[in-house]
């Protein structure tokens, strides 16, 4: 790594793949699962707050700030459902992690890869504490750009080997499948959301349109099935029947900001739900009983891209897969800002 102080390692979405192959996908998911866990475990030192969010009607940008006291972090992230028509992502991100005691940048990352795998591993992390243990088939309903990764984190951490996919496009149902083909799955492509969900014991929705949808409706869930929604992430965005939310126990990561982004803004305000750090420090219940209806209303949280990051920080050392940013001002004498400029003039 540097030993500049005005020098930033930059991870471009280049040296991500790389660093990311270099690990090994499935490695990555667990090892980052576990970071996540480990934060959420830290949950109460964090400053936090609900992400700031610049909404029009072609879609969101977010800037989802947090800090531990020691090191600080924030991505930039849009969510705009439509870009995909013009040949563009839905969602794309990246994020910067500083050091808190002297404000410096030490990281600057492409964060649309690392969003895809830290919101995988986040699901896995809440399924592994919320889905029955004996659960090995998932329903993937919304088969676009976070789907692969949410498969293999689901098969990483919990052992699930079985996928039902559907999607409204088939053409990215067949992507979906062609991708994960000899990643030790079997696969059944499905023509209904319906379809996709018999026998599921974990229904995984990742769908992207900026509407009040109902892609899963109360009859198609039955007892015990964990569901991991995805998809509805922003005011007027959810994909669940408000009546599979009254059957379900509620697990959110952050309650200020799913009750404005997450399914949960169908319910009243006071709606009882938990939190995950809950759920994992043991201090609110996951998974009861073989019958109970857990839903994970997943909307992304900025502890989630702090671990992702701090992740990344610590595997980059030896691999030299960043590239050195010239992004801080660093004249010899720290008052002489102007003299520095002056003499780049001279050179
Ligand atoms: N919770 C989080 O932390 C988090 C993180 C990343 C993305 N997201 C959200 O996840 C969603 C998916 O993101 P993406 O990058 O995969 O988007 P994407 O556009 O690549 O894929 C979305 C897919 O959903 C399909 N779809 C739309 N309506 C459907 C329906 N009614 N039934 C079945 N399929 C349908 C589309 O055809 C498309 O293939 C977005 O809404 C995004 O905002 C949430």
């Amino acid at each position: 790594m540097p030993d500049k102080l005005n020098i930033v390692p930059f991870v471009s979405v280049d040296h991500m793949m790389k660093l990311v192959l270099h690990i090994g996908i499935e490695r990555f998911l667990v090892e980052l699962a576990g970071y996540i866990e480990a934060d959420f475990r830290r949950w109460e030192i964090f400053d936090k707050s609900p992400r700031v969010a610049s909404h029009s009607s072609e879609g969101v940008i977010e800037l989802m700030p947090i800090s531990d006291g020691d090191i600080y972090s924030f991505k930039y992230v849009n969510g705009h459902p439509r870009n995909r028509r013009e040949g563009r992502q839905t969602v794309t991100a990246f994020g910067l992690l500083a050091d808190v005691h002297s404000g410096y940048p030490v990281l600057l990352s492409e964060m649309t890869i690392l969003t895809a795998l830290r919101t995988a591993a986040t699901s896995a992390v809440a399924a592994k504490h919320l889905a029955s243990a004996d659960a090995d088939c998932m329903a993937i309903i919304g088969n676009g750009a976070q789907a692969e990764f949410q498969a293999l984190a689901f098969k990483a951490v919990l052992g699930v080997r079985r996928l039902r996919l559907y999607d409204i496009d088939h053409a990215a149902t067949e992507k979906c499948r062609r991708n994960l083909a000899g990643m030790g799955f079997e696969i059944t492509a499905c023509n209904s959301a319906e379809e996709a969900v018999e026998g599921a014991r974990i229904v995984t929705t990742v769908t992207a349109d900026k509407q009040k949808a109902t892609i899963l409706n109360d009859n198609m869930i039955g007892a015990g099935v964990h569901l991991n929604a995805v998809g509805g992430d922003c005011p007027g965005k959810t994909e669940l029947h408000r009546d599979i939310l009254l059957r379900s126990d509620i697990v959110v990561e952050y309650a200020p900001q799913t009750r404005i982004e997450g399914e949960i803004q169908q319910l009243a305000a006071d709606y009882p739900v938990s939190e995950l750090w809950q759920v994992i420090a043991g201090l609110a219940p996951g998974r009861r009983n073989a019958d109970q209806i857990t839903l994970f209303d997943s909307v992304g949280f900025a502890i989630e891209d702090f671990s992702a990051l701090r992740y990344v920080r610590d595997q980059l050392a030896g691999t030299g897969l960043y590239e050195p940013l010239d992004m801080l001002a660093d004249p010899d004498e720290p008052r002489d800002l102007f003299g520095m400029l002056l003499r780049a003039q001279l050179a």
